[in-house]
């Protein structure tokens, strides 16, 4: 089936020596974006895949905390706008870390973590990932997992114009606000041309520590009938404690939970995202 696109594509980009960029997307922050991103990154890995990880969320990098990656120094300007500003305008390439496998790149890395990033310069945030992206030294890779800033705003703008993405996983959770916006997200990609790999439901179920039993949590009816129902489901992810340990402690609960229901569903996450591209 052809999408309809309203976006002019002539001028988007493949990021040499990548193969596939996925990017992982959400109308709303807080619903886990990051935690799928390198979850679903570290598992691609995990089945052999070289993998690769830009976090494209410029105004709030998570994924090096995430990964055990701190860089708690800032920079030693009265604003963390000029070092920015020389990075974007430089031609040395920034250069990606290897973590767990994965390489990896950051605007966190350039910055305190603690910063205060990008005052309110949507237009530097566009600016930056294109140069993260087409720059940086990534190498071979199999697969780039982007992970995004909530909405539909920069750099997801900057993105589906001038940049050939693959594919797009939306994450939500089964609450009415966070599909409503993960809807706006669907119909920017959509309208952009741009492939929509599936979706994952996060934090839609609990289990009981006790007995095992499964406690699902509320879901909008709205869900129903919004165009959002035939997206195919990549996975369910539990709302599990060990995500938030892994959290604070950046090792990621795939690395260090192996049999447990969150990683089973990663695994099962990442066989979808891969029979998407199967027969390519
Ligand atoms: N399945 C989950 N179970 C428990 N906590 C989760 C789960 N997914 C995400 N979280 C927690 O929710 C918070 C937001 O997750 P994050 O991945 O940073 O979301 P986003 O990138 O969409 O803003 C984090 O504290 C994370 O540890
Ligand atoms: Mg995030």
């Amino acid at each position: 089936m052809t999408q309809q696109s309203s976006t002019d594509t002539s001028s988007r980009r493949r990021v040499e020596g990548v193969k596939r960029i996925v990017a992982v997307a959400s109308g709303k922050g807080g619903v886990g974006k990051s935690t799928v991103a390198v979850g679903l990154a570290l598992t691609l890995h995990a089945k052999g895949h070289r993998v690769a990880i830009l976090d494209a969320d410029v105004y709030g990098p998570n994924v090096p905390l995430l990964l055990g990656i701190r860089r708690r120094a800032s920079v030693d300007t009265e604003q963390a706008m000029v070092p920015l500003a020389s990075v974007a305008t430089s031609s040395e390439r920034p250069e990606p870390v290897v973590r767990h496998g994965l390489t990896v790149f950051s605007l966190a890395f350039l910055v305190g973590e603690d910063q205060n990033i990008l005052p309110g310069n949507a237009s530097l945030a566009g600016l930056l990932i294109r140069q993260f992206l087409f720059d940086t030294l990534w190498g071979e890779q199999d697969y780039l997992v982007l992970d995004l800033p909530p909405g539909t705003g920069e750099p997801q703008a900057t993105l589906v114009s001038q940049v050939e993405l693959d594919g797009i996983v939306l994450v939500a959770t089964s609450q009415s606000t966070a599909l409503l916006d993960t809807l706006r997200s669907y119909h920017m990609f959509r309208q952009a041309g741009v492939a929509i790999i599936g979706r994952i439901e996060n934090m839609s179920y609990l289990l009981c520590p006790h007995c095992g039993e499964s406690i699902e949590m509320p879901r909008s009816e709205d869900f129903v009938d919004s165009p959002f129902a035939a997206v195919p489901l990549l996975g369910r992810l539990p709302f599990d404690p060990s995500v938030g340990h892994a959290t604070n402690s950046g090792r990621p609960v795939v690395l260090t939970d192996k049999g447990s229901a969150t990683t089973r569903a990663f695994d099962q996450i990442a066989n979808g995202v891969n029979a998407f591209f199967m027969g390519e």
